[in-house]
């Protein structure tokens, strides 16, 4: 499907001094490019009144059924300045294909995979001055979808609007700090069997923040959720999936089991790992056999990995009755190699042997 995309001028862009300045430090999710895209859904029609234009608030009618049944999906996918001059999406035929995956579960339609990546390849090569000039910076791209019929009867929404935003970003975590601190839910869970934990919908990440509350009012950066069943096997964080470490060399990182967000930057460390010869296991990991596991010695690491942290070691696990370090608390050897070895892809730097680097 092709459309085509209309471009408004924007009326007051940022001037290039008070960009340098912002872009000095980013941080994660709040320096925000100049333009957007907006695609327009109407139920009959189809996808209509593409558009690039200057980033502005919404204007919804207070009976869009998006404020009110929370019919929204979104995705998160990076876009680098590559060490030759040229800017690239990592993997963005992935993000679109989960976020066709995440419509599908909220019953929304299918936005064609091809229009998904070409409105974030239109809106980097509009916003392309954004790109910060700093160590592990991007452009972070946020495509979304909302439910903009104005109806308060619970059903479907016949009008969507596709939308799509840029940051400027640094690092995820604003501590910097080189291992994360993580609490153990024991009180919420995130997803269940048959619920939307595979989905990128907004409303998981709600039903995230009472858990995130308690982890950071007790200190620590993230959550660890727990199957909803048993309380017992690891799933996943708020936002990002985990890799567990053993002292043979071997790893496991928790199976897609419908209730874990199918993560891209998961796929990628488990392909670039079984590239090397690592043994890496998608099986069941017990918060029992975790803690057993670290303080015998035979768990030597933990990472978390996401677009938004890449990959980030894992110092320190809490709960209210135990408390565990991973190794020494601080970024374990395998974290970093297939830290620096997606990285080293991603900004161009290494060859891209599964065509995962797209060149605007
Ligand atoms: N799990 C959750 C709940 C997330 O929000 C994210 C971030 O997008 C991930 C995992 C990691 O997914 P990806 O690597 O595709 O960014
Ligand atoms: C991402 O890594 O893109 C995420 O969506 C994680 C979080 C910022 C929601």
């Amino acid at each position: 499907m092709s459309l085509s995309f209309t471009r408004e001028a924007h009326p007051n862009p940022t001037a290039a001094e008070a960009r340098t300045a912002l872009l000095q430090d980013p941080g994660f999710g709040k320096t925000f490019t100049d333009h957007m895209i907006t695609i327009r859904y109407t139920e009959g029609q189809g996808w209509h009144d593409a558009s690039i234009h200057a980033r502005r608030p919404l204007t919804l009618d207070p009976a869009a059924a998006v404020l009110h049944y929370a019919q929204e999906i979104f995705e998160g996918l990076k876009a680098y300045a590559l060490e030759d001059g040229s800017m690239a999406l990592f993997r963005p035929d992935a993000n679109a294909r989960r976020f066709n995956a995440s419509a599908d579960r909220l019953a929304m339609p299918q936005l064609p995979e091809e229009l998904f990546v070409e409105s974030c390849k239109l809106l980097v090569d509009v916003d392309k001055d954004w790109f910060p000039p700093i160590e592990g910076g991007s452009l972070y791209l946020r495509p979304f979808m909302i439910a903009s019929e104005t109806f308060l009867g619970v059903k479907p929404s016949s009008e969507y609007l596709y939308m799509v935003i840029a940051a400027s970003t640094g690092n995820y975590f604003k501590s910097g700090a080189p291992a994360v601190s993580l609490w153990v839910s024991q009180e919420f869970s995130r997803a269940a069997p048959g619920g939307t934990g595979a989905a990128k919908c907004g409303g998981n990440y709600a039903a995230s923040l009472a858990a995130q509350r308690e982890a950071i009012a007790r200190g620590h950066d993230q959550v660890v959720f727990l199957d909803a069943a048993e309380n017992r096997w690891i799933e996943e964080l708020g936002g990002m999936n985990l890799f567990f470490v053993f002292n043979d060399g071997t790893m496991i990182t928790p199976p897609l089991s419908g209730t874990i967000l199918p993560g891209i930057t998961r796929d990628s460390l488990l392909t670039l790992a079984r590239d090397e010869g690592l043994t890496v296991r998608e099986e069941r990991y017990g918060i029992d056999q975790w803690q057993a596991d670290a303080e015998s010695g035979k768990l030597v690491e933990t990472f978390a990995c996401g677009t938004a942290a890449v990959v980030t070691a894992v110092g320190k696990v809490s709960a209210p009755d135990f408390s565990f370090t991973i190794g020494a608390g601080g970024p374990g050897q395998l974290t970093g190699r297939l830290k620096e070895k997606l990285v080293s892809i991603q900004r161009g730097a290494a060859a891209d042997p599964h065509g995962w680097v797209v060149r605007l």
